[in-house]
C-alpha cells in the first residue's frame, strides 16, 4: 500500500481516498508509528498529511529522519511538507506571513507541476514556511506567504507541497499526486474497482472455505453490497435475514425482496416483526428509551433467526458491512480506534458465536457504491440515502403506532418522491420528513375546520453527516411537498421546513 502517515489534522483520510483515486491502493497509519513498523507494511511509497500548526510547537510530532534512508518514496503535504524539509536539512521558519484558503500558486516546471498553468489556485493553510529546499531538491512552486510552496527529487523519488492537492479547491490537486504516485514514485494503478471485487472474492473464498454465512440486510447500502459481495464468493451457501420492523419506508421491503434478490440471486429470509415491534414501543415516547428497545428488539429477532437456521444447518460466519472510515486508526487519538457512537440496526449481536466477516472493512462510502454498480445492484439501492437503523421510530416525536407510522410513510414518500423528479437526490445529503405527532394546530380545508398534525422537511447537505446545513430547496419544489403532502395525507395540516444547520440542530430530531 501506499501509507499515509496522519498527523492529527482531518485530511489523512481525504488524501488516502484521493490517492486510491489515483488507482493506488492506501491506508491511514498514526504518526506514532515507528520506521521499523511503517517499513514491516511494505509501502510502495509513504504521504506524509498535513497537521498541527508549526513544526516548532511543543509536542509537534515529528519525523524520524531514518524515514527516508529506506529507498521509499515519499510525498509531504503542508505540515509533512516542512517535516519532511527539515529533516533532510532545509529551512523552516517563521515569517510571520500566514496564508489560510485560496492562495495563487506561481508553478514552474519539473515533474509535478509541467505543464499547469503558470498561476493557478491551491488551498493553503499554513504559519511556517519552507524558505530553503534540502539539498538535491528543485523547487517548482512558490506562492507570496511561501518562498518554496512545492519541491522534488526525482532521484530519490520524494517531493512535497506547502498547498493541500487533496482539496477541491486546489483544481490540479488530483493530478499533483497522481504525478508524484505515478511518474515519481513510479507505482503502476492498479486498484480499481474490479480488482476490488476479484481481490474480496478470494479472500472470502479463503476465509470461509466451505462454510456458511448469515448476513443481516438493513435495506442500507454498506449490507446489501456485503452480502452481494459474498453472495458472489460462496453463492448458495450464504443466507441474508430481513427484518421487517415495521419502522421501514414506503416501499423499502419491496426493495429488499424483490429487487436486491433479483439482483443477486440471493437466499433471502424475511422475518415480519412489525407486531412485535409496535407493542414493545407502546407508550414510549423518549428518545433514548426508543433507541433502546428498537436495537434490544433487533438483537432478539435476528438471534431467533439465526437459530432457526441455525438448527437446520451449521452457519460459523456473520456478514458485517463494516467500512475502512470505522476501523481507521488516526493520528488524533494515538492509535486508538475511532468507533461511531451510533447504535447500527443490524449491528452485531454480541454473544453469537460466529466469525466476522468484513468484505468492506479496507473501503471508502465511494468504492462500496462502485463495488456494488460492478455486482449489478441497482441505482436505487447504491445510491439510496442514508437512513438511520431505528427508522421511523425516531422520526415520530411522542409515541409510536401503527396509525402515526402510516401518516409519517405517506408524507415521506411524497417528499422523496419529489425531491426525485425535481434531480435533486445527489444535492442533497438526505431529507429525514418529521412527524410531530403530539402536536395539533387548526388549518381550514375545503368548508371546514381541521386539527391536524404538522411534518418538517429536514433537508440537509453533508459530506459526512458529522456537520450538516440545511439545503436551500427550490421555492416550487417545496410548494409542490407541502401542497401534496396536505391534500393526500389525511391527518395532517401544515407543513414545516427546519432550517437549523449541525451544530446545532442534530439531523434527526431524536
Ligand atoms: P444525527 O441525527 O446524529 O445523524 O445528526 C447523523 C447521521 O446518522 C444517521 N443516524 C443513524 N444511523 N443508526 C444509524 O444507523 C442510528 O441510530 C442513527 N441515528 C442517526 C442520521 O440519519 C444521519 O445520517
Amino acid at each position: 500500500p501506499v501509507l499515509v502517515v496522519d498527523f492529527g489534522a482531518q485530511y489523512a483520510q481525504l488524501i488516502a481516498r484521493r490517492v486510491r483515486e489515483a488507482q493506488v491502493y492506501s491506508e491511514v497509519v498514526p504518526h506514532t508509528a515507528t520506521v521499523a513498523e511503517l517499513v514491516a507494511k511494505d509501502p510502495v511509497a509513504i504521504v506524509l498529511s498535513g497537521g498541527p500548526s508549526s513544526v516548532y510547537a511543543d509536542n509537534a510530532p515529528q519525523v524520524d529522519p531514518a524515514l527516508f534512508e529506506q529507498g521509499i518514496p515519499v510525498f509531504g503535504i503542508c505540515y509533512g511538507f516542512q517535516a519532511m524539509a527539515q529533516a533532510l536539512g532545509g529551512v523552516v521558519a517563521h515569517t510571520g506571513a500566514r496564508e489560510y484558503g485560496r492562495t495563487e500558486l506561481a508553478a514552474d516546471g519539473g515533474v509535478l507541476h509541467e505543464d499547469l498553468p503558470a498561476r493557478h489556485p491551491v488551498w493553503m493553510s499554513h504559519g511556517d514556511s519552507v524558505t530553503k529546499a534540502p539539498e538535491g531538491f528543485t523547487v517548482t512552486a512558490s506562492s507570496e506567504g511561501a518562498p518554496v510552496a512545492g519541491f522534488e527529487s526525482v532521484a530519490k523519488r520524494f517531493a512535497g507541497v506547502q498547498y493541500h492537492p487533496e482539496v477541491g479547491h486546489s483544481p490540479h490537486g488530483q493530478e499533483v499526486l497522481r504525478r508524484f504516485l505515478h511518474d515519481i514514485a513510479g507505482i503502476r494503478p492498479q486498484w480499481t474497482t474490479a480488482s476490488i471485487v476479484d481481490e474480496q472474492v478470494t479472500r472470502i473464498r479463503e476465509q470461509v472455505g466451505d462454510g456458511r454465512a448469515i448476513c443481516g440486510l438493513s435495506g442500507g447500502v454498506d449490507s446489501a453490497v456485503a452480502a452481494a459481495l459474498v453472495q458472489r464468493a460462496i453463492g448458495d451457501r450464504l443466507t441474508c435475514v430481513f427484518v421487517d420492523h415495521g419502522l421501514l419506508r414506503a416501499g423499502e421491503r419491496t426493495q429488499v425482496e424483490r429487487d436486491f434478490v433479483a439482483a443477486t440471486g440471493v437466499n433471502l429470509v424475511t422475518v415480519d416483526a412489525r407486531e412485535r415491534f409496535l407493542s414493545a414501543l407502546a407508550g414510549v415516547s423518549d428518545p433514548e428509551q426508543k433507541r433502546k428497545i428498537i436495537g434490544r428488539e433487533f438483537i432478539r429477532v435476528f438471534e431467533q433467526a439465526a437459530q432457526d437456521l441455525q438448527d437446520k444447518e451449521q452457519y460459523d460466519f456473520l456478514v458485517q458491512g463494516t467500512l475502512y472510515p470505522d476501523v481507521v486508526e488516526s493520528g488524533g487519538g494515538a492509535g486508538t480506534a475511532n468507533i461511531k457512537s451510533h447504535h447500527n440496526v443490524g449491528g452485531l449481536p454480541e454473544d453469537l458465536q460466529f466469525k466476522l466477516v468484513e468484505p468492506l472493512r479496507a473501503l471508502f462510502k465511494d468504492e462500496v457504491r462502485r463495488v456494488g454498480l460492478e455486482l449489478g445492484l441497482p441505482e436505487t439501492i447504491v445510491h439510496r440515502q442514508p437512513f438511520p437503523g431505528p427508522g421511523l421510530g425516531i422520526r415520530i416525536i411522542g409515541e409510536v403506532t401503527a396509525e402515526r407510522l402510516e401518516i409519517l410513510r405517506q408524507a415521506d414518500a411524497i417528499a422523496r418522491e419529489e425531491l426525485t423528479s425535481a434531480g435533486l437526490d445527489r444535492d442533497i445529503w438526505q431529507c429525514p420528513v418529521v412527524l410531530l405527532a403530539d402536536v395539533r394546530s387548526v388549518g381550514v380545508q375545503g368548508d371546514g375546520r381541521t386539527y391536524g398534525h404538522p411534518v418538517v422537511l429536514r433537508p440537509v447537505s453533508s459530506e459526512d453527516a458529522m456537520t450538516a446545513d440545511w439545503t436551500r430547496l427550490p421555492y416550487d419544489v417545496l410548494e409542490r411537498i407541502s401542497t401534496r403532502i396536505t391534500n393526500e395525507v389525511a391527518e395532517v395540516n401544515r407543513v414545516v421546513l427546519d432550517v437549523t444547520s449541525k451544530p446545532p440542530g442534530t439531523i434527526e430530531w431524536e
